[in-house]
């Protein structure tokens, strides 16, 4: 390799297209109504048309699946009923020969209660290096009897959870920002930082290309007591902007990252990361982006985001601007497997003021579905045609584009889901408050009949809706006009037109159509108004909606190249 293809082999993440699996939901090879890595080797072709550079899987390890794997039994292994490592292998090779990077899933706030360390912990006495590794804390009141403090998880309920001593007695009590079966590691101790970089090399060596860090900026913590009256301390972490807050983004959590990156940079090409941190502000974002630590940082902004020109601009040109002061690219999403599904978003009647409090995923999604999730109450149209011109922009916009399985379908939020087939613990949790994330984890419709629509011989582990069928992927296939062609073909375009990371806004005069343009002569118009506008003069690439009378209709992006 010259050394110019070694950096661009490096660099592939910088402005990578990469499509998000929920490895449970994807397809089910051996027909037990769960999705598999053989499902997902079953579809590299499909991965391969359409067009995308990576895959990141949700997490496949060994779990109990108290929060859809998101609470990890063994970090170095995959779960039986979802395959073997030997299938792990089979399908990263096969990935990697269709010309697609593989990124996993590192969950390391916490474990799952049935990790061996835990398990160890519950045996061992207070106080014992086993204790230790997690958070526990004696309880208050007389006997013990309650939490060390009043703090909530992130999914209702307390945080701390009350464990029974070896000897039978009601004992101390350990935290869990999370579901109780996900209890928080100490990562002050530096048994767990080895794990950790051990698990790293373990999926490096295998031939992984990049991790996904789950939570990134939790790790670190200060449970100091002064904090305790503080009842909202989880939910409410905006006034901290210092790197002091006991619980959020911690300057020291960067320690941590030091040592990731020389394992990464240990690999040719270096092994990337990209961390899942909710801050608020992008210059904090930027700390978990810059070369010496995870190297790239999800950027949410846009996905809790009203449909509204001003605001995409201001979003997108901030930015831009800290991802080149950080050194890193930045990343764009509108879906994934926390938030209603942005065609469902886009589509209901009050795109304003929504709950924008992450894992709603804003626009008013988490009170659609805690009014009930009727389908009726969703413009379908509306919200797909303003989905396919918000990801047509996105698309086009210098840095990473994240994809989440059935996007590329059209596919909207299941809103209705009976509650006895429901999974995730934030519905459990909070009753009335939260009707959590199933509904955009229901299995892919891949052809519009048979069993579970194509996504296994076997019943869909959550129910599939009827209206599924509608977006089946098979019909879509043989469809030009259809959501699936349509992605294929920008995913297609994207790669063509590639350039360097940046962009210059073009006068549109009119407050709710923008337009910018990238090296190469490569013009993007959106449209974010309600009546058609002219186009300016060029060789029309891509529309996410057909043109009307040579127009640029409501709701819609256009692709030109001049
Ligand atoms: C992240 C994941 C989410 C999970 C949580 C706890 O936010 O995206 O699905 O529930 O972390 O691991
Ligand atoms: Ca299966």
């Amino acid at each position: 390799m010259t050394e110019s293809s070694r950096t661009a082999a490096a660099d592939w993440w910088r402005q990578a297209s990469v499509y998000q699996i929920y490895p449970r939901s994807f397809a089910d090879a051996n027909g037990d109504g769960i999705g598999d890595l053989k499902g997902i080797t079953s579809k590299v072709g499909y991965l391969q048309e359409l067009g995308i550079e990576a895959v990141w899987l949700s997490p496949f390890y060994p779990s109990e699946l108290a929060d859809g794997g998101y609470d990890v039994a063994d970090y170095r292994d995959v779960d039986p009923k979802i395959g073997t490592l030997a299938d792990f292998d089979e399908m990263t090779a096969a990935l990697h020969a269709a010309g697609i990077k593989v990124i996993v899933d590192i969950v390391p706030n916490h474990t799952s209660d049935q990790h061996e360390w835990f398990q160890e912990a519950l045996a061992a006495p207070k106080g014992s290096d086993a204790r230790d590794r997690y958070i526990f804390r004696e309880g208050k009141g007389e006997n013990g009897e309650l939490p060390p403090n009043n703090w909530t998880s992130i999914f209702g309920g307390p945080a701390w959870e009350r464990i029974t001593e070896p000897d039978g007695t009601p004992g101390q009590w350990y935290f869990h920002l999370f579901a109780k079966e996900q209890p928080d590691l100490n990562w002050d101790r530096r048994d767990v930082r080895d794990d950790f970089l051990k698990t790293l090399r373990f999926w490096s060596d295998r031939g992984v290309d990049g991790f996904r860090i789950d939570v990134a900026h939790s790790l670190t913590k200060n449970l100091d007591e002064a904090y305790d009256a503080l009842t909202t301390i989880l939910g409410d972490w905006s006034i901290f902007e210092d790197g002091q807050h006991p619980i959020w983004d911690r300057d020291e959590v960067h320690e941590i990252y030091a040592e990731w990156r020389e394992v990464f940079n240990s690999y040719d090409p270096p092994r990337t990361a990209v961390a899942e941190a909710w801050v608020p502000k992008p210059h904090r974002r930027a700390r978990y982006a810059s070369p010496e630590s995870l190297g790239q940082a999800f950027n949410f902004d846009l996905l809790v985001a009203d449909f509204d020109a001003a605001e995409f601009r201001k979003i997108i040109s901030e930015n831009l601007e800290f991802a080149t002061e950080s050194g890193s690219s930045t990343t764009w999403v509108f879906s994934n497997h926390d938030v209603v599904r942005h065609a469902t978003r886009y589509g209901l009647p009050s795109v304003h003021g929504g709950l924008n409090d992450g894992f709603s995923g804003g626009n008013n999604g988490k009170q659609w579905l805690l009014d009930g999730g009727d389908p009726a109450a969703v413009d379908v149209e509306l919200g797909l045609r303003r989905a396919k011109a918000a990801t047509a922009l996105m698309l086009a916009l210098p840095g990473s584009a994240y994809l989440y399985q059935g996007e590329e379908l059209g596919l909207q939020e299941a809103g209705q889901i009976p509650d006895a087939d429901r999974q995730d613990p934030a519905f459990f949790r909070n009753p009335g408050v939260d009707i959590g994330r199933d509904g955009c984890r229901v299995p892919l419709p891949w052809e519009p009949t048979g069993s579970a629509l194509g996504f296994g011989a076997g019943t869909a582990h959550l129910p599939q809706p009827e209206w599924f069928a509608d977006y089946a992927a098979s019909a879509q296939e043989a469809d030009a006009g259809s959501t699936l062609a349509f992605y294929r073909r920008a995913l297609a375009l994207r790669g063509e037109l590639q350039t360097e990371e940046v962009l210059a806004w073009e006068e549109t005069g009119a407050a709710d159509v923008l337009h910018f343009s990238r090296p190469g002569g490569w013009h993007v118009v959106t449209n974010f108004g309600a009546e058609p506008v002219e186009l300016p003069a060029g060789e029309i690439l891509l529309t996410s909606t057909p043109l009307v009378d040579g127009k640029l209709p409501a709701d819609s992006t256009a692709w030109l190249k001049r």
